[in-house]
């Protein structure tokens, strides 16, 4: 089975990012053959702003390799050293109707909250379909946020498998994990347009501050609390084996235990798990030119992969190209 997923360079990353995606990411890797990439094209939407766009490019790179992605066993790369997939999304609008587009959800989301309605951010969902299909995935691994998207991409992979008659692409499916909405410091779902984040790579000083800051209700430590109504569970939740989770429920129940134990536990698990990562992205960032070679080596494979299908693409739809180019 081949999965593939995008992560867009646009910011630190932070915890609901790690458990809505990046964690089945990585995990992935042990089990099937994976390409999963930086999508800088997409975030041109958002950030308009070239140094910007360059360092959170490499954040991001930095961001998974300490987070343990392994560059032999997924493909990862950059979206751009895969112009291809670009000449694909196009080709893709000439086959969806413009009214597929109008009902997406994200694009309505971010109107709502201001970005400027560019042609870009409105056919956004075509580029993603284009990064999905140009590499024939089975399975793309998402935050529950992105299911219409690939929705949308199995509809456009369907309309152009039929306006040709041909069998060119497969139809994915979207993988989500069990993490469905991950909350922030203020209970709303974590996200960086919200300024509720607990970063990954944040310093473990303000990351305990944070934590020991997450919004609670008042119930009196005697008194019995319901662990599905309070955002500190639903964190240490993420972070908890089975058996540690359950003692937890259960003493949330039984009252008698207070809000700020469960968040000095939860700044405990933090550090266990973001600790070494953070020490091994500090030595990462000192050797840049490894990054860039992981990146440029992993960005031919994919490369490959994707010229093999825009033949069949071109070939299908009837568009000629000089041989050998490009
Ligand atoms: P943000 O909301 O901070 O801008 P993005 O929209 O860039 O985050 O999300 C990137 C990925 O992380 C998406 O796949 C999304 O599903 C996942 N994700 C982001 N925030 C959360 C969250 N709070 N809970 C679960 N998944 C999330
Ligand atoms: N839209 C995704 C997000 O905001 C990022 C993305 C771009 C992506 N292309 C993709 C995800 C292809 C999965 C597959 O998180």
């Amino acid at each position: 089975m081949r999965i593939l997923s995008g992560i867009q360079p646009s910011g630190m990353l932070h915890l609901g990012n790690y458990f809505g995606a990046m964690k089945q990411h990585i995990e992935a890797q042990e089990q099937h053959e994976c390409f999963i990439f930086i999508a800088n094209y997409h975030a041109l939407t958002t950030i308009q702003d070239a140094p910007r766009l360059r360092q959170y490019t490499l954040d991001v790179a930095l961001d998974y390799l300490a987070m343990g992605l392994d560059p032999n066993k997924a493909c990862f790369f950059r979206q751009s050293d895969v112009p291809e997939v670009t000449e694909l999304a196009w080709i893709l609008s000439t086959v969806t109707g413009k009214g597929l587009m109008e009902r997406a959800v994200s694009y309505k989301d971010k109107i709502a909250r201001g970005l400027p309605a560019s042609m870009g951010l409105f056919s956004y969902p075509i580029l993603q379909a284009a990064d999905i299909l140009i590499y024939r995935s089975n399975a793309v691994p998402v935050g529950k946020d992105q299911a219409q998207h690939i929705e949308m991409t199995a509809d456009i992979a369907g309309y152009f498998n039929n306006t040709y008659k041909c069998d060119v692409f497969v139809i994915p499916v979207a993988k989500h994990n069990e993490a469905a909405v991950v909350p922030g410091l203020d209970g709303e779902k974590m996200s960086k347009s919200y300024g509720n984040t607990i970063d990954l790579f944040e310093d473990p000083k303000s990351a305990k501050k944070k934590i020991m800051s997450i919004k609670t209700d008042s119930t009196p430590v005697a008194d019995p609390k319901d662990p599905t109504k309070c955002n500190v569970f639903a964190l240490l939740r993420l972070f908890t084996d089975a058996a540690e989770r359950a003692e937890w429920e259960k003493r949330y129940r039984a009252g008698g235990m207070g809000y700020g134990e469960a968040k000095k536990r939860l700044a405990e698990l933090f550090e266990a798990k973001f600790g070494p990562a953070r020490e091994r992205r500090g030595q990462l960032v000192k050797d840049t030119a490894y990054v860039e070679d992981v990146l440029a080596a992993n960005g031919r494979k994919a490369r490959a992969v994707a010229q093999g299908v825009m033949e069949d693409v071109r070939a299908a739809c009837g568009i000629v190209v000089a041989k050998g180019q490009p």
